[in-house]
């Protein structure tokens, strides 16, 4: 496996994570430049996505470099059975940097033991999506002023939900508390539970959405339950609308309080909360962009200039 790639949140060091955040200022403050000039990055979506493919090919036009790939893998030669590892081989020849997204587990992993150059995992199946944790770390820090020490409350899809399951292993850095709430069909999978009692995490599960642990959160964490990991419509249909946000239930808050939501949302937040200045769910998807610069340009081993 090449050492630039970013294919789990649990392969980087804090010091690497706070690198990363501290780039990802740098691009906020000075989105333009030419430091990509002369690279190509190859965005390869097996999945759709709005969010994580534009805000990466947003993030590699400011800096001044091209893209190339596919939004639909009904339009590459996936659908004439070419294999993932003649793709990636394939795309390997053209491009510096291969930002991927693939319904399997596992498979961008496997994508950096088949090329050289540094791979980009932007959310394979239900297992990570280290990209959006780095956008959610720095929403974090810009809104709370730090990463220790905060009550963090996950709702929704525990079960399939990447982005959660990356958040948690991006925080055993900072001594975090989580409220996972989910029905018991999405709870949080054994092996994220373990992970927090090995590193020290304190942790609480509910399936009630209950006014106090809304009062005692300085981040709720919406999810989408997500239909496409079913393999029994009935199942979703059963769970897809058990917990649905409201501006009125936020009046007793922390005044710190921050809504943050990965996106797309279906039912989970009511649109009367989109006004309350605690929802940040449209400005933390802005933050992706600076995340990803940050992240494209770590990869390639391009320092940033000094202030
Ligand atoms: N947050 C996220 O991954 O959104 P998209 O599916 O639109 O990329």
């Amino acid at each position: 496996m090449n050492s630039k790639s970013l294919v789990s949140i649990a392969d980087i060091s804090k010091e690497q994570m706070l690198d990363l955040l501290a780039r990802a200022r740098y691009f906020e403050e000075h989105p333009n430049s030419d430091l990509l000039k002369g690279k190509l990055v190859a965005t390869l979506f097996f999945e759709p996505s709005t969010r994580t493919r534009l805000s990466f090919e947003t993030a590699v036009n400011r800096l001044g470099g091209r893209v190339i790939g596919f939004s639909d893998a009904s339009t590459s030669s996936t659908s004439k059975g070419e294999t993932l590892k003649d793709t990636i081989k394939m795309v390997s020849n053209y491009a510096d940097l291969i930002v991927m997204r693939h319904f399997l587990e596992g498979a961008a992993r496997y994508a950096t033991e088949v090329t050289d150059i540094p791979v980009i995992n932007a959310g394979d199946g239900a297992n990570q999506h280290p990209s959006q944790t780095m956008l959610d770390l720095y929403s974090i820090l810009k809104t709370q002023g730090r990463l220790d020490n905060l009550t963090i409350t996950m709702v929704g899809d525990l079960k399939y939900g990447r982005t959660v399951h990356s958040l948690l292993m991006a925080m055993r850095y900072f001594n975090p508390t989580f409220r996972f709430v989910a029905a018991d069909e999405l709870r949080m999978p054994a092996e994220y539970r373990r992970f927090c009692d090995t590193e020290d995490i304190a942790y609480s599960e509910h399936t009630e959405f209950s006014e106090d642990v809304i009062n005692s959160s300085d981040i709720i964490y919406m999810t989408r339950v997500q239909r496409e990991r079913f393999s029994d419509v009935m199942e979703y249909e059963k769970v897809k609308d058990l917990y649905t946000l409201r501006n009125a239930m936020l009046a007793g808050s922390r005044p710190n309080l921050r809504i943050l939501h990965p996106l797309p949302r279906i039912n989970e937040i009511d649109r009367d909360v989109d006004d309350n200045p605690k929802a940040y769910y449209f400005e933390q998807a802005r933050n992706g962009v600076f995340a990803r610069q940050a992240i494209i340009t770590a990869a390639l081993g391009i320092d940033i200039p000094k202030p």
